[in-house]
């Protein structure tokens, strides 16, 4: 009889994951930097003093480093103004050395969030932020996409746990994860495959209904609200895959958007928080950095 800490979930472990990637990237950056002699340089820049955002920021730095990519941190007061903010994305924008830019969130709630990230080059948008990029993937087009929902699907890929014909239940519908990850999951194929696309798609959010029988029906079932350990047991079908995004500070510790000890008794696989979804986000930025600094090759 399995006791209350057993786990009988396979456990998706997202730090091996992005190392495993992390490494095929440094070979990529390696060989473009012998071709070109360029090497993808990210550009951060973050507003304020954000404990997090810190935290954040310096994880996407030092990641840089390790697939061989130059970082460069723009740390700016809380008080900035979005005029300020803009004159800085609009240098960065145009110096040929910055292959992508990254404007930390959340930023201080006198700027203009969506000025600013719209007045990002989408070239070098490796957010996937911009209208732009938003409606190519929204088209099934995409030249970028957006880190965490793409670092979801790499998650299923590695795992061999494909989306075609699966219901995917998401809940949360942010514009930096549940709309873009419900966007990809629904298309015809991905660049990983229609086996990780071709998904019925669910978004659920705080006025849903009957929340529960909705996310029991999934088979995939990710947690995106940023509340922690909303998802009970209760509210899983059996041995679906549970996908958690949250990274919730409860005192001093780290908790997710899923109630881990529970819901692995029930669950056929489930994310770690943290070590689930977190390094990918990273990784996959690094891997967006590539990307820009290759489409910049293309228009120079
Ligand atoms: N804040 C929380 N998540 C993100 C992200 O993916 N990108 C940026 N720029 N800020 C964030």
């Amino acid at each position: 009889m399995p006791n209350s800490t057993q786990t009988t979930a396979r456990i998706l472990d997202g730090k091996a994951i992005a190392k495993e990637i992390q490494k095929e990237l440094k070979v990529d950056v390696t060989k473009f930097t012998k071709e070109t002699g360029i090497v993808p340089k990210l550009a951060a820049v973050l507003v304020g003093e954000d404990p997090a955002s810190q935290v954040y920021v310096r994880n996407k730095q030092l990641a840089c480093e390790r697939v061989g990519m130059l970082s460069e941190l723009h740390r700016l007061p809380s008080d900035t103004t979005t005029e300020t903010l803009l004159g800085w994305v609009q240098r960065l924008n145009a110096d040929s050395a910055t292959s992508g830019i990254l404007v930390q969130l959340p930023v201080p709630k006198q700027i203009e969030e969506l000025r600013v990230l719209d007045a990002i080059d989408w070239r070098k948008d490796v957010d996937a932020f911009h209208p732009y990029n938003v409606g190519l993937l929204s088209q099934g087009r995409p030249r970028f996409l957006p880190c965490t929902p793409y670092g979801v699907v790499q998650i299923l890929y590695r795992s061999q746990l494909p989306t075609s014909g699966k219901k995917v239940c998401v809940i949360g519908r942010s514009d930096i994860v549940g709309k873009p990850l419900a966007s990809m999951l629904v298309q015809r194929t991905s660049p990983l495959g229609p086996e990780w696309a071709n998904a019925t798609v669910t978004i659920c959010h705080s006025r849903t209904p009957n929340l529960a029988d909705v996310t029991r029906d999934a088979d995939i079932l990710v947690a995106a609200i940023g509340q922690p350990e909303f998802v009970r047991a209760a509210m899983v079908k059996p041995g679906a895959t549970v996908i958690d995004v949250g990274i919730n500070r409860v005192g001093d510790r780290l908790v997710g958007d899923v109630a881990f000890a529970e819901v692995a008794q029930v669950a056929g696989a489930i994310t770690p928080v943290p070590g689930g979804v977190g390094p990918l986000t990273v990784t996959m930025l690094l891997s967006n950095t590539m990307i820009a600094a290759r489409l910049q090759l293309e228009q120079n």
